[in-house]
């Protein structure tokens, strides 16, 4: 019998994007911080590096390093990296996204989309903005609460991210760490899409030889998907952009 947390790998294995996301939001995003030149970029939970390659070939004279805690992405990063002749400026490590091992003062650019919920972010954000060169950047997406209609079936979805918050709990997070919010925009629709579209598809490529513990991962997938189409106006996925306050 699989474990869960194999079935929840199988499922998101060979998967380019493990959040909703797209180019067009991560260069938003990338855009809004101002940074450009010889930066120094870590990308936490980094997953399989739709990011990291995407801010490589954004900022041609980065130094970028993936933090992940699951080998197997770091290794595609890697296989991935050196195919698109990026691999000089590409680097991984394998480690807590809170425990890096980073020196302080040493990063321009903190990237993290769709991972820092695992953490908790105001945590996070207590971790990193040490590690921030002066005028270095923070930047996250995150699910949301998008205003004060909260479905009860997208509330017991959600239920699986008890600190899920709206805007303005995002913004006291930063606050709070110490952090000042520069900029925030909701992501488009699409960028789910384009997460749960070749989720979908995997889903139904494992169900005909799935054993129940893999079954319950998919039927999970499938519920989320589902929920989208009824809730997705209640919840999105937002990009936030901050510095430390002082
Ligand atoms: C939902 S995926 C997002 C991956 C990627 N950023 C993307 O948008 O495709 C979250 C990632 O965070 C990683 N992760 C979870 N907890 C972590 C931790 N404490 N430190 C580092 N990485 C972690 C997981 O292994 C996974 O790759």
């Amino acid at each position: 019998m699989t474990q869960p947390s194999d079935a929840i790998f199988t499922l998101h294995s060979g998967l380019l994007r493990e959040a909703p996301g797209s180019d067009a939001s991560t260069l938003r995003a990338l855009g809004l911080t101002g940074l450009g030149g010889e930066v120094t970029v870590a990308d936490m939970g980094a997953g399989p590096g739709a990011a990291t390659l995407l801010l490589a070939r954004a900022l041609p004279g980065a130094w970028i390093t993936a933090v992940d805690t699951h080998e197997p992405y770091l290794d595609t990063i890697i296989s991935r990296a050196a195919a698109a002749g990026l691999i000089s400026r590409i680097g991984t490590l394998e480690q807590d996204m809170v425990g890096p091992g980073f020196m302080d003062g040493s990063l321009d650019l903190i990237w993290c989309e769709g991972a820092v919920y695992f953490v908790g972010l105001e945590r996070a954000l207590r971790h990193w903005r040490p590690l921030l060169r002066p005028g270095g950047r923070i930047v996250f997406s995150e699910v949301i609460w998008l205003g004060p209609d909260r479905p009860k079936d997208a509330e017991l979805f959600w239920m699986e991210y008890p600190d899920m918050t709206d805007r303005a709990g995002v913004i006291r997070r930063i606050e709070a760490a110490g952090c000042r919010l520069i900029s925030d925009f909701v992501q488009p629709e699409s960028d789910w899409r384009a997460y749960l579209g070749p989720l979908g598809t995997r889903a139904a490529e494992l169900r005909p030889g799935a054993d129940e513990t893999l079954r319950a991962v998919l039927d999970g997938a499938v519920q989320e998907a589902e929920l989208f189409e009824r809730h997705g106006d209640s919840y999105g996925y937002a990009f936030f952009i901050v510095e430390a306050a002082s």
